[in-house]
């Protein structure tokens, strides 16, 4: 008994020591790593930047009174994306808009919705968050979850979103998680190269006030040397046969309906071009290139000139783009409220003066000219710009006259420092400095496009062409990924009223190519599709398509995308239309716009992050009549048949089925 008894006693106690020695060598421990330890570089951001344990304009992340010591700054739209292996298993942080919009009106501050996305399954969503609101706590089982989204969207704009998510760590038991890039497969080209016989391209209609300078390239791919021709034009203007330039002083208003040829050893082409003599210029939206998206405020006037000149060299210019604009960051730097009065940033006489990365002005511009393009230069209606640079603020008429004489074709007028003189910022307040200006280019004796830039305030759509606008900023700034550039684009359905000739709604410029905002360039972080995406919406929607990359350094890619003639005609179209949405789901929206022709430009888009998607579209809900209609894929410039009342196309993530429809 006893002896049975010490050997049970005996058994039991192994029996405890193995199951131990067992557990400690199979039960994982459980470790803990905090987000602002993972590389969050990784990370997408609309504005600022993204910051460890920082908000995105660098404070301490602070939300509803409470500081926090940890955590990740960052700005709608923000994607991070982490690997884990399944073994990650929670997910705890704090989620709120930080403190440092306090200056916002209430209706400004912030409007986000912060969601967690693991294995294409929502696990989160915190619904739209505001600043000042108590910030929510998050908690989340990751049990077997293998690729995690972290996404901070914007709900009504992406106005003073500064998304914090503070206190965030990870508990895991295997490898800890990995940030990773926002996949970017290969990019791929659709477009065939022109052909080498002749094709006009370029506005078809085109608009100059009587007694100014006119200046317009007519322009054509295929080989050279061409010989370009014209009947009908109206007296005063001369066309130069090799280059196309048509130049000289129309006095008498009338619309001309001018007939264009260009011709060359493989063939001749012709085409119609309206010449409209009158009140209203920019009858099509302005192609060319603007300096902000890619040099910001390092831009010197040789990234300029090498612009200016690529644009040549390459044969964009072949396929319509003229301007070549100078954003901010030309002038003298500004540092306090009264830099309008005088010298160091002006002259004695309040003329404005160059910074020293710029030289003549005029010479630069006469530079532009001499290869068929265009000038434009920007400046704010404040006492400076948004990098502090001088603005116009007191020398509004001063300006003008200097940008005329300088020979300048395009202003883009940016808001930004004007706030520190504007009173309440009712409509009339952010009217006055744009009428003010908008009069006085009227009369400066060159026809400057008017470009105003302040984001959208006050629903400038609705006021922008009566203040003598040629096209308004309809949102804040785009930066290079899907959430800015889809945020942005998508956003612009309601203003397809305000479209027309002479005036359009500008959604930013393009991010395509390599952009940086100063000296470092990167290539854009869109994909291929996300591209043909922003290209196609920009076009449908008759926005101003302004490179933003140094048109030197383009690739095989970013040039196909930009000189794809079918597409571009969307864009310029002289009937000046807008596209309309018709379908919006959570996967898939259907824009069309009317053409000229009576033909009809449909974008079918796939929005889904995850997966292809069949997106299809009925004749009948475009007004189109009859049964049978002729498709044409627009990026492939190939026919794709006739089709009996409806049309579907496979679309890539993030990316478009472009068609017109017959
Ligand atoms: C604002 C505009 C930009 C650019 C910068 C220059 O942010 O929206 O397009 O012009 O100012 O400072």
């Amino acid at each position: 008994m006893t002896t049975s008894r010490t050997a049970l006693i005996y058994a039991n106690v192994i029996l405890i020591i193995v199951c131990f020695l067992f557990s400690a060598a199979y039960a994982e421990e459980v470790n803990t790593i905090w987000l602002d330890e993972l590389d969050l570089s990784k990370a997408t951001c609309g504005w600022g930047q993204v910051n460890k344990n920082k908000s995105c304009q660098g404070n301490p992340l602070k939300i509803n009174g409470v500081e926090y010591e940890r955590g990740m700054g960052t700005h709608t739209p923000s994607t991070l994306i982490l690997k884990l292996d399944g073994k990650v298993t929670r997910f705890t942080a704090i989620i709120g808009v930080d403190d440092e919009i306090s200056e916002q009106p209430t209706s400004d501050r912030g409007s986000i919705d912060f969601k967690v996305v693991g294995d294409k399954k929502v696990l989160y969503t915190s619904g739209t968050i505001r600043g000042y609101q108590t910030p929510e706590k998050i908690d989340i089982d990751l049990t077997g979850v293998e690729e995690l989204r972290l996404i901070a969207d914007d709900i009504e704009n992406n106005y003073y979103d500064h998304a914090d998510w503070v206190m965030a760590k990870f508990e895991y038991t295997g490898k800890p998680p990995v940030t990773i890039d926002i996949p970017k497969p290969k990019p791929y080209i659709l477009t065939p190269k022109p052909k080498p016989t002749p094709r006009i391209t370029g506005p078809k209609v085109f608009g100059a006030r009587p007694g100014n300078p006119f200046l317009f390239t007519v322009t054509a791919t295929g080989q050279r040397p061409m010989k370009f021709k014209i009947k009908g034009l109206p007296k005063g203007l001369k066309l130069d046969s090799e280059s196309g330039r048509i130049t000289g002083t129309a006095k008498k208003r009338g619309e001309y309906k001018t007939t264009v040829t260009a011709q060359n050893s493989l063939g001749k082409a012709k085409r119609e071009l309206r010449i409209v003599i009158g009140d209203t210029i920019c009858l099509t939206p302005p192609m060319g290139w603007n300096s902000w998206n890619c040099w910001a405020c390092s831009v010197t006037e040789k990234n300029v000139r090498d612009t200016a000149e690529a644009m040549v060299a390459s044969g964009l210019i072949n396929h319509g783009f003229s301007y070549i604009n100078i954003d901010d960051c030309w002038m003298r730097k500004a540092d306090s409220n009264d830099a309008a009065i005088g010298p160091p940033v002006r002259d004695e006489t309040g003329m404005l003066l160059t910074n020293d990365r710029f030289g003549d002005m005029k010479a630069l511009t006469d530079y532009i000219h001499s290869l068929g393009l265009k000038a434009g230069v920007c400046i704010s209606p404040g006492p400076t710009t948004c990098a502090g640079y001088v603005g116009s603020w007191q020398h509004e008429e001063q300006d003008a006259k200097y940008f005329a004489e300088m020979g300048f074709d395009y202003l883009k007028y940016d808001w930004c420092g004007y706030s520190k003189v504007s009173g309440n910022e009712k409509l009339e307040d952010l009217q006055r400095p744009y009428i003010l200006m908008g009069q006085i280019l009227e009369e400066s004796g060159r026809d400057i496009v008017y470009s105003l830039c302040q984001y959208g305030m006050g629903n400038v759509w609705e006021w922008g062409e009566a203040v003598g606008g040629n096209c308004w900023r309809t949102t804040g700034d785009i930066v290079d990924n899907w959430g800015s550039m889809s945020g942005i684009g998508f956003s612009q359905a309601d203003h397809w009223p305000y479209a027309k000739l002479g005036s359009w709604n500008d959604p930013d410029m393009l991010v395509v190519g390599k952009v940086g905002w100063g000296p470092n360039l990167h290539d854009s972080r869109l994909t291929a599709d996300e591209q043909y995406t922003h290209i196609s919406l920009w076009c449908l929607l008759s926005a101003p398509l302004l490179i933003g990359c140094p048109i030197e350094q383009l690739d095989d890619f970013t040039m196909n995308l930009l000189t794809n003639d079918e597409v571009l005609e969307v864009n310029q179209d002289p009937l000046g239309r807008q596209a309309k949405r018709i379908v919006k789901t959570d996967d898939v929206q259907v824009w069309y716009k009317d053409m000229e022709d009576g033909s009809k430009a449909i974008g079918l888009f796939n929005v889904n992050d995850y997966d292809e998607k069949t997106i299809g579209v009925k004749f009948e809900d475009l007004g189109l009549k009859g049964e049978s209609h002729r498709v044409r894929d627009l990026w492939r410039q190939k026919d794709l048949g006739e089709f009996d009342g409806l049309f579907n196309a496979e679309v890539p993530v993030h990316g478009v089925k472009l068609i017109r429809v017959w």
